[in-house]
């Protein structure tokens, strides 16, 4: 038997999932927990750098925590845990810095997008309204992934530079101290196929920044209104449709089973359909997928539930192996 991995990911926590989410990260973060030694965390610091409500931030890492347990994540296989309740990232992270060259972090992706549109906009100052969090951002996510010594980190394509600067980052401090220690070198693990992105109400990915998601676990009643509201043509009841042009029936493919799905598509097909019913079965799919995760996701963001407990105790364990990873790092450093 090949031996177990660590796969470890962190989880933006900016407002509640939807169902792009669920199908393209967390669904298939369950299920590498089946098999795998997992670690899942809410990056809360990471948040901070977009979000300055304290409200806000406290809200959103409860809403996601709750969604990934109410989906079925197992807190006593899967280690779930706040950035902010493993004190040693940020150590890490500085020692890290010690190690990083500056003009990687000046190609960075997310910090060279922030200065082109200061560029656009005709500033002259082209660090104008960038803070140091999204200069560092890449540097403290090495740090989450290097602590954890994880071997494979599931993220979504938009994350493979982060992924590759941790391995270069890693490949740094191994040069230098690693007749000492060793961090293992991660791999990132990306959603394979055309067929893994989800399409919004407006037929583009679906996405929070195109405000065309469908939220996980919104209200039963908001949910109806939504998905009736999915733009379609005005081809009447009985003429023949091209189901895969038809967002409303892209959507339910995904989560309606392969019989039920079928038979919607042949009814479309034959012109015995109209885009009204379509959108009832769409929406009694995704309220029956996901109506019982709801209630337990409501349950659990209720203040005084049990989730503050659950993300304690995953800090706890977290910070064992956090605790254990710095003892090496301080010790090949000579920081001891
Ligand atoms: P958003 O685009 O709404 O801001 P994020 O970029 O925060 O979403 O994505 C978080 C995770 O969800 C990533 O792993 C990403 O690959 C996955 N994901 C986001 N949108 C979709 C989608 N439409 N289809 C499949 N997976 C998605
Ligand atoms: N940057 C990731 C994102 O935007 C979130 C993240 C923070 C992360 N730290 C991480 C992902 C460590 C994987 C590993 O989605």
């Amino acid at each position: 038997m090949a031996a177990t991995k660590t796969y470890l990911t962190g989880i933006q926590t900016s407002g509640m999932p939807h169902l792009g989410n669920y199908y393209g990260a967390i669904q298939p973060a369950l299920a590498a927990a089946e098999s795998n030694d997992t670690l899942y965390f809410l990056a809360d610091y990471h948040s901070l750098n977009s979000v300055k409500e304290p409200a806000r931030l406290r809200e959103d890492v409860r809403s996601v925590a709750a969604t990934w347990l109410a989906c079925g994540l197992d807190p006593e296989r899967t280690v779930l845990y706040r950035q902010s309740g493993v004190p040693e990232v940020f150590e890490l992270a500085t020692v890290l810095a010690s190690v990083t060259a500056k003009g990687l972090m000046n190609r960075a992706h997310a910090y060279k997008a922030a200065r082109d549109r200061n560029e656009a906009a005709g500033s002259t100052e082209l660090d104008a309204g960038i803070n140091m969090g999204l200069f560092n951002y890449p540097i403290l996510m090495a740090a989450d992934i290097l602590l954890m010594e994880a071997d494979v980190v599931p993220v979504g394509r938009d994350q493979a530079q982060h992924i590759e600067y941790t391995a270069d980052i890693a490949r740094a401090f191994n040069h230098l101290y690693g007749d000492a220690y060793s961090f293992p070198v991660p791999e990132g693990a990306y959603p394979q196929g055309e067929g893994s992105v989800l399409p919004g109400v407006d037929g583009r990915k679906m996405s929070k920044s195109y405000d065309n998601h469908i939220p996980l676990f919104m209200a039963e009643n908001r949910l109806k209104k939504l998905v009736r509201r999915i733009p379609t043509d005005s081809t009447p009841v009985a003429e023949p449709k091209d189901p895969d042009s038809s967002v409303p029936f892209q959507l339910l493919a995904y989560f309606a089973d392969a019989e039920r799905t079928d038979g919607v598509r042949k009814r479309l097909e034959a012109g015995g359909m109209g885009w009204g019913e379509l959108k009832n079965e769409l929406f009694d799919t995704i309220n029956d997928r996901f109506g019982p995760m709801r209630e337990r996701y409501e349950q659990l963001v209720a203040p005084g539930s049990e989730l503050d407990d659950i993300l304690e105790a995953g800090a706890a364990r977290a910070r064992g192996r956090a605790a254990a990873t710095m003892a090496k790092v301080r010790r090949a450093i000579g920081i001891d």
